[in-house]
């Protein structure tokens, strides 16, 4: 495999952490933060190419870069939709919406849809409890609670989609 994003100085950086250490999968998280400051994000295709080179399932490194926060996954996709995981969106049911959003997009919670269209990402209070679930497509605010079919998140989804 070609590697493009795991550069040398990475690589290089791997093998001084593999000196350390006896498991190659206690070099994980530094490799990911390598990678993190690097791009800034967890480019996905450093974690497919991480996976081949220190011969660890790719499953392995997505538990880690899902489990903490500070690994993101790039936000490569056009639209960035963001749901307030919070105690009042919390009880008024953001995982349903949740559910919904990822069965419509493709997309899931730091993963961009395979079109490219959509990201799904989990965030603290965005100030509008009133309305929990709330959740915003870019800038535009929704109410979660007004999503009572399928078609009416089918109708806010379209209008992104142009
Ligand atoms: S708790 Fe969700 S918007 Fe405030």
């Amino acid at each position: 495999m070609e590697y493009r994003y795991l550069t040398e100085d990475i690589i290089q950086k791997i093998e001084e952490c593999r000196k350390k250490f006896p498991l190659k999968e206690q070099c994980i998280i530094p490799a990911l933060h390598h990678i993190l400051d690097k791009y800034r994000d967890i480019v996905p295709e450093a974690v497919l190419e991480l996976s081949d080179y220190l011969k660890v399932p790719v499953s392995h490194i997505e538990g880690i870069v899902s489990f903490y926060d500070m690994f993101r996954y790039r936000k490569n996709a056009k639209n960035h939709i963001r749901i307030c995981r919070n105690l009042p969106c919390h009880l008024a049911n953001f995982r349903s919406l949740l559910e919904k959003i990822k069965e419509k997009t493709g997309a899931d919670v730091g993963r961009s849809s395979p079109d490219g269209l959509w990201y799904i990402e989990l965030v603290e209070c965005i100030g509008s409890c009133g309305i929990a679930p709330a959740f915003l497509i870019n800038d535009d605010l929704y109410d979660g609670s007004k999503i009572k079919s399928s078609g009416d998140l089918d109708n806010i989804l379209s209008r992104y989609v142009k």
